[in-house]
């Protein structure tokens, strides 16, 4: 990831596959940037390196739950998403990373 994102103004990224690897990562780095970070995991995951975070940057951070493989669950993620608007949106599991132009999901 360019280090001219992170240290552009801070905004909003939606991270799928939060729970560790990178997607952990980025979601940490973001979060000391000053971004504000909505992250995924599986449902039934359990507590996550991901929750570690919450404690620390409190009220930043919001962990959702998606399988990408389970399209019911994609689109209940995409319901109560609708109208949030992500600077940047990164699937781990997919491996992209999309920077919009702070477009409504
Ligand atoms: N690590 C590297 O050096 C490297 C290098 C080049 C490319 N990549 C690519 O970068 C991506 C991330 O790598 P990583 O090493 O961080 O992988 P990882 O440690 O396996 O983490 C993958 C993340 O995606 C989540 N995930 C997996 N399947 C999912 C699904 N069906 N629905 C929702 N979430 C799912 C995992 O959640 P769970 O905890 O529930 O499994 C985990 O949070 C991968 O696509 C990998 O191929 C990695």
């Amino acid at each position: 990831m360019s280090t001219n994102v992170l240290n552009t103004p801070s905004g909003t990224v939606l991270i799928v596959g939060a729970s560790r690897g990178l997607g952990h990562a980025m979601a940490a780095e973001f979060l000391r940037k000053g971004w504000n970070v909505v992250g995924t995991i599986r449902k039934g995951s359990g507590r996550t390196k991901l929750h570690d975070l919450t404690d620390e940057f409190e009220g930043r951070l919001e962990i959702e739950t998606v399988d990408i493989c389970e399209p019911d669950q994609v689109a209940a993620l995409r319901d109560r998403l609708s109208g949030r608007v992500f600077d940047i949106c990164s699937s781990m599991p997919a491996l992209a990373t999309t920077r919009l132009k702070r477009s409504p999901m």
